[in-house]
């Protein structure tokens, strides 16, 4: 039985992840800073949960040792430039570092649409740039770049955004929607090509097969899905879904990127994850889509599904679990 070593399984695209790999038979451990975070995944059958400091090299290469593979879903959406730096950059080369040193076979990364179109320096975004940085880190260690041949195989998935059960996009556009009478939106011209969480999770699972079925090399896959959409459609979307106003959502008001910057401040200094940050505007600038130069779901075997056939199973709101938006719900 194949082991793999998960980090950022607690995550939304992580509980995704760890249940195929449960199911298609591996031995799954799940390396967290606080064991509570990963409680989605604990139940599955065969599942380790390991807490430990993942940003410490020594810890990593203890938990790697053994493994086959190591799946890398961890990220940050917001934090200082200093914050993205340690997630998105130095945590990969300490990943590739400690897959190298173990003899880890397979390294599947989950990076990020958007920062293949312009050098890593010039991304627009501290995401983007950090992502960018982190993919051309991890090639490096691993003896990919400049045309070299690693020993470890590395499989970098760029998924554009990711919708399902319990994401924090749509679901909370239709959450916002629910509350306030108009949508004040910044970006709302942005546009996305947004992918099924559960076709993201098989194209990890699918490319880990490969990987450790066929020897060491390097891809990178473009995960999106088979519609580009605007942030405006997909904020009519989730309301239209979630049934919001009667299905006709609120008003949705484009605001110029200035005072898109004064909400994201704002917002900013709310307790909590903010909706929209600065550094998600700069983001934005950048379109969410593919490029068409690199392969795809459908070189994994995977069809994309599409968000009308998704969304609406899981963006109806159930009034009973929605706490106190649930309450305004049952009187809209
Ligand atoms: N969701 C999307 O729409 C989307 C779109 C494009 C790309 N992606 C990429 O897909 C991957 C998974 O995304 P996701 O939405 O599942 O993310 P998520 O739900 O936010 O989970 C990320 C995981 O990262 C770990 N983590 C967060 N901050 C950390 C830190 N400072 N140090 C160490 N670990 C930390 C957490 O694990 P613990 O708390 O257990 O330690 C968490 O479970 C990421 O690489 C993300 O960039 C996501």
């Amino acid at each position: 039985m194949k082991q793999v070593l998960v980090l950022g399984g607690s995550g939304f695209v992580g509980g995704h992840v760890c249940e195929k790999l449960v199911r298609a038979g591996y031995r799954v451990t799940v390396i967290t800073r606080k064991a509570v975070h990963a409680r989605c995944v604990m139940h599955l059958p065969g599942l380790t949960v390991l807490e430990s400091n993942i940003h410490d090299e020594a810890a990593l290469g203890r938990a790697m040792a053994g493994m086959d593979a190591v799946i890398n879903l961890v990220a940050i959406l917001h934090g200082s430039p200093a914050a993205f730096v340690h997630v998105h950059q130095d945590l990969p080369a300490k990943i590739a570092r400690a897959c190298v040193a173990t003899g880890v076979a397979q390294l599947v990364h989950i990076s990020a649409l958007g920062m293949n179109t312009a050098p890593a320096q010039t991304a627009p975004s501290n995401y983007l740039r950090s992502k960018a940085v982190g993919e051309r880190l991890l090639a490096d260690t691993l003896g990919w770049g400049q045309g070299g041949t690693g020993a470890c195989g590395l499989t970098v998935l760029r998924p554009s955004v990711i919708f399902g059960a319990n994401d924090k996009f749509l679901n909370v556009f239709a959450r916002l929607q629910a509350v306030f009478p108009v949508m004040p939106l910044a970006g709302a011209d942005a546009r996305f090509q947004p992918v099924w969480v559960e076709d993201v999770a098989s194209a990890v699972l699918q490319s880990l097969a490969q990987g450790l079925g066929q020897g060491p090399a390097m891809q990178v896959y473009e995960l999106a899905g088979p519609q580009v959409y605007t942030l405006r459609q997909l904020v009519q979307f989730a309301a239209r879904s979630s049934g919001i106003a009667q299905g006709r959502g609120r008003p949705v008001v484009g605001l110029p990127l200035w005072m898109g910057r004064i909400q994201a401040f704002v917002l900013g200094l709310m307790p909590g994850e903010p909706v929209m940050s600065q550094d998600n505007l700069d983001s934005m600038r950048l379109d969410n889509v593919v490029t068409g130069s690199l392969p795809g779901l459908e070189a994994l075997g995977i069809a994309p599904s599409t968000l009308e056939a998704i969304g609406p199973q899981y963006l109806f709101p159930d009034p009973a679990t929605q706490g106190l938006l649930g309450l305004r719900n049952r009187h809209r």
